[in-house]
């Protein structure tokens, strides 16, 4: 790296530290009344914006605040006494032409009154091809959960997934739709990657270097960097989802019980006790060499690897890293590699489901 690039990396990091100690000095997780309060706020916002959830954070009263919501809908047909029930029972919904579209956590108890699963607007990361209101769903979610801008170009930074070598031009399309929606709303909008995002959550003691994991439902996002600059960012299209499917299919069981299992009850220290555990541990295992094994590929492809001085940290978070027992898989492979870094150490965030949201707010109030 050249003195010019080191001494810009080195202010910026400066710059990004002074953001995070701000936010970090007040931290606290009082979550779920921050949207509504929010409205007439002037203060910098993160959204994480993810396959199952979408994630939003603003410090309110110097501590930070969020909310979220299932990034999943249900469609059913409009009528006035559906309508007044939704009403009612404060489900969150919205008249779509001659549908109501029931959208959020809501739609996740909607859908299991109904024996059936909700859609979702965003597929393996990025908008999802096949549905074809997707857009206008996600927007009315967005709608929901990110008020208009107080005041004209307060700073939003909102999350995106790192490209996938199948589907690279997709993220500019998906980019370009959330940026102008953000946009129109009065804010000054920007993305970063949701591996960078989980960087400048976790990472500010390491000088905002070393490696970021999000392990998500639609997908799993890594990025690399060296004093807050990305070096390398990469994803696969495996997550959560890829689990529940697998392992409904191998077992014959439905989708939204293997869930279920999974968030409540799965130990990935412990023997498996029936069949559908066991199917679990065996997809957790080939996600996890996934991860690996593509982090090693990147990191073996690319020469621009820094000449980092000490060895660096690897965070896990996501939701899909919540399960006792990943941290310890993920190390167990990752030394069966031989890597071409020096890892110090593997850690897990400390709220695996916020800290893409918190990195978004750090990079909002750097630019502010
Ligand atoms: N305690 C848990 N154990 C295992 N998986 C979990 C747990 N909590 C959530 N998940 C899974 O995490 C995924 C959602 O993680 P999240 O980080 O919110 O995803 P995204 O970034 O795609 O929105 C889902 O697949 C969900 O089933
Ligand atoms: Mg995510």
């Amino acid at each position: 790296m050249t003195r010019r690039r080191q001494e810009k990396a080195g202010h910026r990091k400066k710059e990004i530290a002074a953001a995070a100690s701000k936010i970090l000095a007040h931290e606290s997780s009082s979550r779920g009344s921050a949207q509504k309060s929010a409205r007439l706020d002037t203060n910098p916002v993160g959204v994480d914006i993810g396959t199952s959830k979408i994630v939003f954070a603003q410090k309110k009263h110097g501590n930070v605040a969020f909310t979220s919501q299932l990034n999943a809908f249900i469609s059913v047909e409009y009528s006035k006494f559906t309508e007044s029930i939704l009403n009612q029972n404060r489900i969150n919904h919205y008249r779509m032409d001659e549908s109501l579209i029931v959208y959020g956590d809501g739609a996740e108890v909607f859908a299991n009154m109904l024996n059936t699963e909700t859609g979702r607007p965003m597929r393996h990361g990025l908008l999802n091809p096949r549905e074809s209101k997707a857009i206008e769903i996600i927007k009315g979610i967005l709608d929901d959960i990110v008020a208009p801008a107080a005041k004209r170009g307060t700073q939003l930074c909102f999350s995106i997934p790192g490209a996938h070598k199948e589907a690279e031009s997709d993220i500019i399309y998906h980019e370009t739709i959330l940026r102008r929606h953000l946009s129109n709303k009065g804010y000054n909008a920007r993305s970063i990657n949701e591996g960078l995002a989980v960087i400048f959550s976790e990472l500010e003691k390491d000088n905002f270097t070393g490696i970021g994991i999000s392990a998500g439902g639609g997908m799993c996002n890594v990025c690399l960097a060296f004093l807050s600059v990305p070096v390398i960012t990469f994803s696969i299209r495996k997550g959560g989802d890829y689990i529940d499917d697998a392992v409904a299919s191998v077992t014959g069981e439905v989708n939204t019980r293997v869930r279920a299992i999974k968030e409540r009850e799965l130990d990935l220290t412990e023997e498996p006790r029936n069949d559908v555990e066991d199917a679990l541990h065996i997809y957790y295992d080939d996600l996890i060499v996934t991860l690996v094994k593509g982090l090693k590929e990147s990191l073996a492809q690319t020469s621009k690897i820094p000449d980092f001085d000490k060895p660096v940290p690897i965070v896990l978070s996501g939701g899909s890293a919540k399960p006792e027992g990943f941290e310890h898989r993920f190390e167990m492979y990752l030394n069966k590699e031989d890597f071409p870094i020096d890892i110090s150490e593997i850690r897990t965030a400390s709220d695996p489901l916020y800290a893409t949201a918190k990195g978004a707010l750090i990079a909002a109030m750097f630019e502010g």
